[in-house]
């Protein structure tokens, strides 16, 4: 396959593909080197790094078993334990729970972009809502905000894998990574500290000190670290999925009109974003064991840099895969496979999907402001920079929700 005009690279040197999908002048548009990654096949970088790119390759990935997440966040969480002691906090009925938070969180947030008259969606909803939602389960103030959002941005930059790849070394992101880790850090033992004290009793961090039946109680430090693992997971990436979501609706306005028809479009509006535009589009794994991924040969200790974004348009899986086509059939895996599945995925779910219906309620003929919307560098956690959007006007709230996104 041929770049497109821009994309200056050896096509012959599949190492320099891969490199170049770093580059943060292919964010808005990677796809076309994606596709060319994935038809190379697995790409070696020295005999300690592989990047995986078919559908085959990283499903296989995901789910071996000696297959394990290598960043530090996912890391916490996915041992066993504390994996099952946060896990219920997100199930579908925990999560069902949160839709009438989830609905006056979007129309608070529409209501000051109303008053202002002016709409930008990263910052006015990707980032304030799925921000609100997460400190409401974790039981964080509102006011911390602004202080969490910068430090948990700091956190996604160690993402990248140029260091890795290149025998590098980021040392500024270094120490604004190790800053950002020690200050969540002293954060969350604080607020783990307070419900010891019995100053707050009724969120997810109060309940996994108490412990349960199945789980029993976390120490102080693994409950700390579990707030912090959630916040950096769930945090950046349904941001991302949302003005994914937003930037999908003013590409193909008829969409919006059949959202408006029907709420319910918005399960299929968002699986298509996530496959499309996948969120996390590096997913890091580390054999732990000699493993045979289809066919490929990955000795234990190798890191596997697996590209779902990659894989989602195989046309092995899907007949034109660079179509955005919300039809109920988006097969995907933007949230992961097998025993380290996310399981935020049925919250980012339901928050995206009420910002989108919300969204097409009360926002009057949408459409795209001067200027075309800019991404934020990083190549591993993509995300919208910037979304204006200029509108008619905005319906107030007392517009009924139709019937249930959940
Ligand atoms: C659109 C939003 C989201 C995307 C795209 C996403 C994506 C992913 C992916 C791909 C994995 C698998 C990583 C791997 O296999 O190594 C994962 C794991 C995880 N996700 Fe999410 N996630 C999202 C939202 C959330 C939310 C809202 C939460 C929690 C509040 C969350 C918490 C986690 C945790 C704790 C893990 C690690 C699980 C384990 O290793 O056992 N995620 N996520």
């Amino acid at each position: 396959m041929r770049l497109p005009s821009g994309h200056d690279v050896d096509h012959d040197d599949p190492r320099a593909l891969v490199l170049r999908f770093l580059d943060k002048d292919v964010r808005a548009d990677p796809y076309p080197l994606l596709n060319c990654i994935r038809e190379t096949g697995p790409v070696w970088f020295g005999t300690g790094v592989v990047v995986l790119s078919s559908r085959a390759h990283c499903e296989a990935a995901l789910r071996a078993t000696d297959s394990v997440p290598a960043s530090v966040d996912a890391r916490t969480v996915s041992a066993a334990r504390l994996r099952r002691a946060a896990e219920s906090a997100f199930s579908a009925d925990a999560v069902a729970n949160l839709l009438p938070l989830v609905r006056a969180l979007v129309d608070d947030r529409l209501d000051s972009v109303a008053a202002r008259g002016r709409l930008e969606a990263v910052t006015d909803l990707a980032y304030p809502v799925p921000m609100a939602v997460l400190s409401h389960v974790l039981g964080l103030p509102s006011g911390d905000a602004f202080w969490l959002h910068r430090r948990t941005m700091a956190l996604s930059r160690a993402l990248d894998p140029r260091p890795l790849l290149t025998g590098t070394s980021d040392a500024s992101g270094l120490v604004e990574h190790s800053r950002a880790l020690t200050e969540l850090e002293a954060y969350f033992a604080e607020a783990v500290r307070k419900r010891r004290r019995g100053a707050v009793s009724d969120d997810l961090l109060s309940r996994l000190i108490r412990g349960d039946d199945r789980t029993g109680r976390l120490t102080d430090a693994e409950a700390a670290s579990v707030g912090r693992s959630l916040l950096a997971s769930g945090y950046e990436t349904t941001a991302a999925l949302i003005s994914g979501g937003v930037l999908a609706l003013l590409r193909a306005p008829h969409q919006i009109q059949a959202l408006q028809r029907d709420p319910g479009h918005a399960r299929h509006l968002v699986e298509e974003t996530l496959r499309m535009d996948p969120p996390l589009q590096i997913v890091q794994r580390r054999a732990e064991a000699d493993l045979d991924v289809c066919g490929t040969t990955v000795p234990r200790g190798t890191v596997m840099l697996l590209l779902p974004a990659a894989s989602h348009r195989d046309p092995a899986l899907v007949s034109s895969p660079d179509v955005f086509a919300p039809n109920g059939d988006s097969p995907h895996l933007a949230f992961g496979a097998g025993p380290h599945h996310c399981f935020g995925a049925p919250l980012a779910r339901l928050i995206a999907q009420s910002v989108l219906v919300r969204f097409t309620q009360r926002v009057v003929a949408p459409r795209f402001a001067l200027g075309s919307p800019s991404y934020r560098p990083a190549a591993a956690l993509r995300g919208l920079q910037a979304l204006w959007v200029d509108a008619d006007g905005f319906a107030a709230r007392d517009l009924p929700w139709q019937p249930s996104t959940a």
